[in-house]
């Protein structure tokens, strides 16, 4: 029986300087393959909303769909840290909601911490999720649910004020309690400078290489999403050939009747 990583030691992993590996997973066996071969983290992203279920933006996701989707990823796996992405709505109208359903993820999903989008704005949230002991992964720059106030999804902190913004951003989450902070789609020498400025591990996507850490969506690095691709993807394989080969080849021999054979059969 495996033991599940800890906030304790993902935040280790920055003073020994050991780089933090993350994905997202929404399911079972993605979940099992990614844990079995020794991710840190899983993030079970509100990303689900585009890359699973196909709409535009994350905006529509629901808590009862992070629920689910998060109990099939705690199921499928042993020894990775489970983070939950609090969707929208589900903590920007006021505290209280905030930390039910921070709760929600933690007590009925089965996360181990929480996720959620916001600096300095997000202060106050933070630590009161914090203050009943849920562990927060904050989320800054470009921030996938702001997508209508950023006019699309738009690298973030290349002007001097919206970098000093950032900066400012990354210290009120530390300051808030935050055990870890994402940074979305923001300048790899502002990536580098927030990550030098702050005692808790960045975990990078579009933040160029000196984060702490990366997290990318699962869907992206497997070639699964037909979707437009960020510069900051690498595909690491295209296994869309690899299943469309499969299921080709399934029509082609029902229709020929090649399959089942016998050894398909019951006597
Ligand atoms: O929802 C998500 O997958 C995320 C990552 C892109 C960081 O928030």
């Amino acid at each position: 029986m495996k033991t599940r990583k800890t906030v304790l030691q993902i935040h280790a992993m920055k003073e020994q300087q050991e780089k933090i590996a993350v994905l997202t997973a929404y399911d079972y066996p993605f979940a099992k393959l990614m844990d079995n071969v020794g991710i840190d983290m899983i993030l079970v992203g509100d990303s689900v909303g585009s890359v699973f279920s196909g709409y535009d933006n994350t905006l529509p996701v629901t808590m009862d769909e992070m629920i689910y989707h998060t109990r099939a990823v705690v199921r499928g796996s042993e020894q990775a840290l489970i983070v939950c992405d609090m969707p929208f709505m589900s903590y920007q109208a006021d505290i209280r909601d905030a930390r039910i359903n921070a709760g929600r993820l933690v007590k009925e999903a089965g996360a181990q911490a929480v996720k959620l989008e916001g600096g300095e704005h997000m202060f106050e949230t933070i630590k009161a999720i914090v203050e009943i002991d849920i562990p927060v992964v904050a989320h800054i720059g470009l921030t996938p649910q702001s997508v209508h106030r950023m006019g699309g999804f738009k690298v973030q902190g290349r002007q001097e004020d919206q970098a000093s913004k950032i900066l400012a951003d990354a210290k009120a989450v530390e300051q808030a309690g935050a055990f870890a902070v994402v940074l979305e789609g923001i300048p790899r020498d502002l990536a580098k400078q927030v990550t030098e400025s702050i005692s808790i591990p960045t975990i990078g996507i579009g933040a160029g290489v000196e984060c702490d850490g990366q997290v990318l969506v699962i869907h992206d690095i497997l070639g699964l999403c037909d979707k437009y691709s960020p510069k900051f993807v690498k595909r690491y394989a295209d296994i869309s050939s690899t299943i469309s080969d499969g299921i080709e080849t399934y029509i082609k021999e029902v229709k020929e009747s090649a399959f089942p054979t016998i050894d398909h059969s019951f006597k």
